[in-house]
């Protein structure tokens, strides 16, 4: 029995290095490491391997490595991958015992993986191997990913039925509402055959959970430039398809655990706590200004209503923000953020008092109701736009 890679543990996330250095061979430093995770691929594995190497031969012999990642298939896909890997040096078998699941399987791999470039493709020739020259070609080019689609020029399925297309859009669509962001970059999110830069998710923890890491890596990741190339998804020959109901399932809990974890609910919760501190100052004031030295009521209003927004914005910048802040020192930079929080500010208590007004006189709310609303509302507004114009990051990274 040929020596079989171990199966790292551990976190999600990939290091900059792989995670067993030296042990396989004294060049830690490859172009491309392919994975092929692999559950039952016994008739196809064999097949795949000699189509890639011969492939990737032509292009970047001795630069680039495949590694099977199987999940210890009762059909021994793992014994028919490791007795090719004498005539075949630049491959490498994992067998896991402990953990399953396809995302993991590819997680796992890469931790592994010594190459600049990561990649995947399912070992089941359901993916044309070779796009891969595409893909590599547009890595090339400096993409941070390339993405085998199936929705782009040259690209399809073979014959799918109209429930199989409708379920696949379905899941689609679903993803675009969930997570706009990440998924609208994306023609085809579901795809499971790309290459990213290793660069762009070091040490970012990717979560294990689901089918589909390509989501995982443009949410989380640091991609700026995708390119997408087309492709045909072809008939699987042998074998069968391991999606099951129980993969929609994860993959809707999946989007939903990313969206979860990039909102910033922590930063909103200080953001909210420094707007309640905001009513304090603006009733002091208020009453400093009316009930001691007798000021007109609006003039009272508009100064109690801007000394809050003045305390708000310092408790934001030293607590809310701080990391950000501390990033923009000096007095123009924070004199600069303060009239953005400002003028931000400024505009949401006009939507406030319009949408107030609107509960009220049009749909009947109660006054107070239709206040409440209003508050609600014009927080989001002005967390979401001070976040994103008054503490935003301004480097360009
Ligand atoms: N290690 C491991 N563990 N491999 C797995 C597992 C698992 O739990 N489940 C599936 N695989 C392997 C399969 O052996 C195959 O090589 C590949 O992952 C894809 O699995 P299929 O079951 O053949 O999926 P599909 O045909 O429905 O393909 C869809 O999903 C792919 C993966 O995301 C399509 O959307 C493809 O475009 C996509 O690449
Ligand atoms: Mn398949």
């Amino acid at each position: 029995m040929n020596q079989l890679l171990p199966s790292p543990n551990g976190n999600f996330a990939i290091a900059d290095r792989p995670i067993f250095p030296l042990n396989y061979s004294t060049d830690n430093s490859l172009l491309l490491s392919l994975i092929l995770p692999t559950y039952q691929e016994r008739d196809n594995i064999q097949k795949i391997i000699i189509i890639l190497a011969n492939l990737l031969d032509d292009v970047i012999a001795g630069k680039y490595e495949l590694i099977v990642v199987d999940d210890n298939s009762p059909d021994r896909t793992w014994e028919v991958a490791s007795k090719m890997t004498e005539e075949y040096p630049q491959l490498q078998v994992m067998r896991r015992i402990e953990e399953k699941g396809l995302s993991t399987a590819v997680i796992r791999g890469w931790q592994a993986a010594r190459g600049e470039f990561l990649g995947v493709i399912d070992a089941d020739l359901q993916h044309p191997p070779e796009t891969l020259l595409k893909l590599l070609a547009e890595m090339g080019r400096g993409a941070d990913l390339a993405v085998a689609s199936r929705h782009v020029l040259g690209g399809g399925v073979s014959d799918w039925s109209v429930s199989r297309r409708f379920l696949s859009r379905g899941a689609q669509m679903l993803g675009l509402i969930i997570l706009p962001g990440a998924i609208g970059r994306l023609s085809d999110p579901m795809s499971g055959y790309f290459m990213v830069r290793r660069d762009a998710i070091i040490n970012v923890p990717l979560s294990p959970i689901g089918y589909k890491i390509l989501i995982e890596v443009v949410a989380r990741g640091k991609i700026r430039w995708i390119a997408e190339v087309g492709y045909v998804f072809q008939e699987r020959k042998s074998g069968a398809s391991k999606v099951t109901k129980k993969q929609y399932i994860e993959y809707i809990q999946h989007l939903l655990r990313l969206r979860f974890s990039l909102w910033p609910v922590a930063r909103f919760i200080r953001f909210g706590l420094v707007g309640f501190s905001g009513v304090f100052v603006d009733m002091a004031i208020l009453y400093l200004l009316r009930d001691i030295l007798s000021l007109g009521l609006t003039r009272s209003l508009i100064i109690s209503a801007e000394a809050a927004i003045i305390n708000n914005f310092f408790w934001n910048d030293l607590w809310t923000f701080r990391d950000i802040s501390q990033q923009q020192k000096g007095t123009g930079q924070r004199l600069k953020r303060l009239l953005k929080f400002n003028l931000i500010c400024l505009a949401g208590v006009v939507i406030k008092v319009f949408l107030a007004n609107i509960l009220f006189n049009f749909l009947g709310f109660n006054e107070y109701l239709s206040n409440l609303i209003a508050i609600a509302v014009v927080t989001f507004w002005n967390f979401w736009f001070n976040l994103k114009l008054s503490w935003r990051v301004t480097s360009v990274d």
